[in-house]
């Protein structure tokens, strides 16, 4: 494919039946599509109707949408049957069959609009669409940038669409470096707008503690801060000596909490244990295995620190824990659990007392009896964990479910086991490699190259499994890890348009999949809508480039 000509990547995408759908340009693809005669054109008398209360909020929501077509908003008033016309009607309707509760369905006629769906998800992810539908000036928050005598025509459609995985996910490290609040909604309104349902937020690290825990407060006051910063790459042995660091406080949990909620999507919080807890342990050194020192880690890889298995630390986890299931409803608390190096529980003869005490063979059964004790806890609580793949090792616990990160055979054993998965190999799925060679254009990243279309070909569900093990996929994510990444606008950049092309293989049926049309149609005006956004997305999408590689 070295020298596939340009000429015919463009003839094929001529040919594409998707052309035949100018106008309409919905990512992620929605499962079918009927494009009839006519446009539905929306105007100021517009009413916007609901079939019940419970969906006010998203009527809201899509009033907020709305704003420059009409700074004052739409009236939001109950119908319960049919509207006759300039209507945008969201109907709530539990008697829909689907086997999916997030489906929806929308009509779009000459007189109006009506979304449908059993849930208030289907309702919601019915706007984003409608959203898509509009012109992308509608993205627009200040009235007067928008063109003049700009008419807001909707193409009459009908769309039924529902997602194919049920857990689709995207991750922020905010330890390596610290984005504040309004970033993180920024990036929480766009994940909703491609249809994502769970944010990954990765509050511990080495480099940094980020959520305030009420009983321990020296975690933020000193875990959250470092001295220094590796400059460059890994290893250039230059720091720039400013003291770095910020942590989120319970209120402001609870703000970002209430904002992803009202978008539907559920917050999973990361506590990570017990490696990759150098802050911690800078903050309370007592437990760790030794009496030493530690500091805030100033550059990044994999530490010897860790927390000793004693009943202090486990009583601190689990004061920690009761915090951050106080501030987080999500079913699901991540624990972490990758590169745990064991040289520290091997010198611990309080740590070789557990392994000797609970009858364990070596440091590895004793990291599955860590996390299986940090398992029952939560699970007392009515909680569940995700681990890193490394949770396997040395025993996974009972109700786990993994993220396989270190490609998918960890992914596969356990989806074998009849545990819950969600693939997130690194090939595919790590938005901090390059995304395209590294020349001298392309900015300071961890390494690796994962472009555009490594991500959109990317198919979650491994061929090795059976029919019935493939149901353990329960879906995929997008992991932002952020050692170089040192502004929210350098997050834009790593993630968007993968995260983009990872919602179309979250969400699309499989053999929808058309990267050329994805490429050529959808990205390119969805970009118009991200330029109105103010994202500062990669603009790696040349059709050359893309495809030969
Ligand atoms: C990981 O990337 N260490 C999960």
């Amino acid at each position: 494919m070295k020298n596939f000509p340009l000429a015919i990547g463009l003839a094929l995408l001529f040919l594409s039946p998707l052309s035949a759908f100018q106008g309409v340009s919905i990512i992620p693809k929605p499962v079918s599509i009927t494009q009839n005669k006519g446009t539905f054109t929306l105007e100021k008398k517009l009413k916007i109707y609901i079939s019940s209360e419970e969906i006010r909020q998203e009527a809201e929501l899509l009033n907020n949408l709305l704003f420059v077509t009409n700074w004052k908003g739409y009236p939001i008033e109950r119908l319960e049957t049919t509207a006759d016309s300039n209507f945008i009607f969201l109907k709530l309707d539990s008697n829909l069959s689907s086997d999916h509760e997030e489906a929806y369905s929308i009509n779009v006629s000459e007189s109006g609009v009506e979304i449908s769906s059993q849930t208030r998800t289907g309702i919601f992810y019915g706007i984003q669409s409608l959203r898509q539908l509009l012109p992308p000036e509608i993205e627009y928050t200040d009235p007067s940038l928008v063109p003049k005598n700009i008419v807001w025509k909707i193409p009459a459609v009908e769309i039924r669409d529902h997602p194919r995985f049920e857990y689709r996910g995207m991750h922020l490290d905010v330890a390596r470096h610290f984005f504040p609040v309004e970033f993180v909604k920024k990036y929480i309104d766009l994940l909703a707008m491609y249809k994502f349902n769970r944010f990954h937020w990765h509050l511990t690290e080495d480099q940094g503690w980020r959520i305030e825990i009420k009983k321990y407060p020296k975690l933020t006051e000193i875990g959250g801060w470092r001295d220094s910063t590796l400059i460059g790459n890994y290893g250039s042995g230059r720091y720039d000596g400013i003291r770095y660091g910020g942590y989120y406080t319970q209120q402001e949990i609870k703000e970002v909490v209430q904002y992803a909620t009202e978008r539907h999507i559920t917050i999973i919080p990361e506590i990570e244990m017990p490696g990759h807890s150098t802050a911690a342990l800078a903050a309370y050194p007592e437990f760790g295995c030794f009496d030493k020192e530690y500091s805030v880690a100033t550059t990044w890889g994999v530490f010897e620190d860790i927390y000793c298995p004693s009943e202090a630390t486990f009583s601190f986890l689990e004061d920690v824990l009761d915090e951050v299931i106080e501030l987080f409803p999500s079913e699901y608390i991540h624990i972490g659990g990758d590169e745990a190096p064991k040289k520290q529980w091997e010198e611990s003869s309080i740590a070789q007392e557990v392994i000797r005490r609970e009858g364990l063979k070596d440091e590895h059964e004793l990291q599955s009896y860590f996390i299986g004790r940090i398992e029952k806890y939560l699970n007392s609580k009515g909680r569940q964990i995700i681990g890193w793949d490394e949770i396997m090792e040395g025993g996974l616990a009972p109700g786990a479910t993994v993220m396989s990160w270190r490609g998918e055979s960890g992914g596969i054993e356990a989806a074998k086991m009849g545990h819950d998965v969600i693939m997130t190999p690194n090939a595919s799925n790590y938005f901090d490699h390059f995304q395209a060679e590294p020349t001298d254009e392309e900015p300071i990243s961890i390494g690796g190259l994962t472009t555009l279309k490594d991500v959109y070909e990317y198919e979650p569900v491994p061929e090795e499994l059976s029919e019935e093990e493939a149901k353990f996929i329960i879906g995929s994510q997008g992991n932002v890890w952020t050692e170089y990444m040192h502004s929210g606008a350098k997050v834009e950049y790593m993630a968007f348009p993968r995260a983009i092309a990872l919602s179309e293989v979250l969400w699309s049926p499989k053999d929808s999949k058309e990267w050329i049309e994805f490429l050529d149609l959808r990205l390119t005006s969805t970009f118009e809508r991200l330029n109105i956004l103010g994202v500062n997305y990669a603009e790696h999408f040349d059709v050359k480039r893309a495809i030969t590689r």
